[in-house]
């Protein structure tokens, strides 16, 4: 549809199942895309614990769904907190595709969570590290590719609509979304000459594993009921509802192709017209 077709693409955080990296995978196979399938792979510390993040076995699960859609695919693990882990990812892509078209800063740290004066400086590390510098490293890597491949490319940051507005018990998790918003307008501007365009993506709410975490935890905060919280996520809302991964994974492969072709240091909101700056 967005005439993908045959590009190569990189999902960063793409290896937990009911999660947007899940469904860009799934999109940008279904356009036709060669896809790389990346995450942290395995547990790491209390900061990222199994229940978090995604393992090997549902990387390669997804790799799987993907091949069946007709592409190629391939499971990395990477761990975005890490350059060489990073300039590996990058490699390992062009040594099975011979290019990168398409780079998706997606992995993130959403769980960490606690009131302003209580927050760790271990916490705001892990978040911070993940968040921002891991959208560094990935964005300065793909470049890197890019500008050697002389016919520019598409990044895209998934930011989040804590990139425009603050969130409670959130401070680190905003900072990070506000700083990628930074980021995406910085490099859009010098990455430009090389015709790559960098834009960022600003959902709201996904009942994802990371959007059931935070259902549980701002319901208990506000001694809500799971039921009761989602349901005034729904009433506030122009369009009545929550999002969906494939809500993030349209606009993702529009700003991927042609079609957003003079589109580039822009925050798109996709958020149901909740958050409209
Ligand atoms: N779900 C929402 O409501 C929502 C809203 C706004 C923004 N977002 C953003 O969307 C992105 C995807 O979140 P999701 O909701 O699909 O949750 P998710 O938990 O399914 O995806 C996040 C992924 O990041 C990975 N990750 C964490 N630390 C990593 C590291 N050090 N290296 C590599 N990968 C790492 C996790 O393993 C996981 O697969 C995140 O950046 C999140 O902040 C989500």
């Amino acid at each position: 549809m967005f005439k993908l077709a045959g590009k190569t693409a990189v999902v960063t955080g793409s290896g937990r199942r009911k999660g947007i990296g899940e469904a860009l995978i799934r999109r940008f196979a279904e356009e036709g895309c060669n896809v790389v399938i990346s995450d942290l792979g395995q547990a790491k510390g209390k900061e990222f614990g199994a229940e978090h993040i995604g393992n090997t076995e549902e990387m390669e699960a997804i790799a799987a769904d993907a091949r069946a859609l007709g592409v190629q695919a391939i499971a990395v693990p990477c761990d975005v907190r890490m350059e060489d882990q990073v300039s590996n990812l990058i490699q390992a892509t062009i040594k099975a595709f011979g290019q990168l078209d398409i780079m998706v800063n997606n992995a993130g740290v959403g769980y960490i969570m606690e009131s302003f004066t209580e927050f760790k400086e271990s916490s705001w590390d892990a978040v911070l590290d993940v968040n921002l510098k891991g959208a560094f490293l990935g964005s300065k890597h793909a470049a890197i590719q890019m500008i050697n491949q002389g016919h520019g490319g598409s990044i895209i940051n998934i930011a989040s609509q804590a990139a425009k507005s603050g969130f409670p018990f959130a401070a680190a998790y905003t900072a990070s979304k506000h700083g990628l918003v930074g980021l995406t307008r910085s490099n859009a501007i010098e990455l430009g000459k090389h015709k790559i365009r960098v834009n960022a993506v600003c959902p709201n709410h996904i009942t994802t594993g990371l959007g059931h975490w935070q259902n549980q935890f701002f319901s208990e905060k506000l001694g809500l009921d799971y039921e009761t919280y989602l349901q005034g996520i729904v009433d506030r809302n122009p369009l009545q509802r929550t999002g969906l991964v494939e809500d993030i994974a349209k606009a993702v492969a529009f700003l991927a192709s042609e079609q957003s072709s003079y589109i580039t240091g822009e925050a798109m909101n996709v958020s149901g017209g909740e958050e409209y700056h």
